[in-house]
């Protein structure tokens, strides 16, 4: 089995580039019937860095007039309040009344997502839907619907096809997993 090593760790390749191929076209099937002859055009956000090379594979499978926008997320503690202020770099286009899908890596506890979901509400979409590569569904116990997921997967740590280890493995094709010593 195909090993690689990214600085103190160790991991085997788990899914490979065929079966997220498949696992993304499958996807941007059912994407594309849901909005068979809808005459608004979306707007595809892409949530960076991770998402980059999932945004880049699914929206050339997408059959319908679109647009795609990319977005960075700042999270920070307010100096006055003690809860989180997640803060949205990128977003130059208006998105009052648009229909949103955002496009993510991975959704593992669901934080970055409500927190993205809350930070979108404050510009009026029409409506917000997300379409994801991954999620770690024994860990994501939020109440939000994910309208589109692509592979569900075991509560372990990976890296490639955009996801990191401290900055590393993001260029991987495959995705792999960490193994366990
Ligand atoms: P959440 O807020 O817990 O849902 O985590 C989402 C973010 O954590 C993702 O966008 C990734 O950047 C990161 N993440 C979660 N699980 C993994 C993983 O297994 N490998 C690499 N990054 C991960
Ligand atoms: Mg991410």
């Amino acid at each position: 089995m195909k090993t690689i090593k990214i600085l103190d760790k160790e991991f085997c390749i788990s899914i490979t580039e065929a079966q997220i191929n498949e696992a993304v076209q499958a996807l941007a099937n059912k994407i594309n019937a849901d909005h068979k002859g809808c005459d608004e055009p979306p707007l595809f956000l892409a949530v960076l860095n991770g998402a980059f090379m999932f945004a880049a594979n699914l929206i050339k499978r997408i059959d319908f007039p679109c647009e795609i926008s990319f977005v960075k997320l700042a999270s920070y503690h307010g100096e006055r309040s003690s809860g989180k202020v997640t803060e949205l770099i990128g977003i130059s286009d208006a998105l009052v009344g648009r229909n949103i899908i955002v496009i993510e890596d991975i959704v593992d506890t669901g934080n970055t997502y409500e927190s993205l979901m809350a930070t979108l509400q404050r510009h009026h979409p029409k409506s917000v839907k997300i379409a994801t590569l991954l999620l770690k569904p024994e860990v994501y116990k939020k109440q939000q619907h994910l309208n589109y997921v692509a592979m569900e997967i075991p509560n372990e740590f990976i890296v490639g096809y955009g996801l990191d280890y401290n900055g590393l493995g993001r260029n991987l094709p495959d995705i792999y997993t960490v193994m366990k010593n």
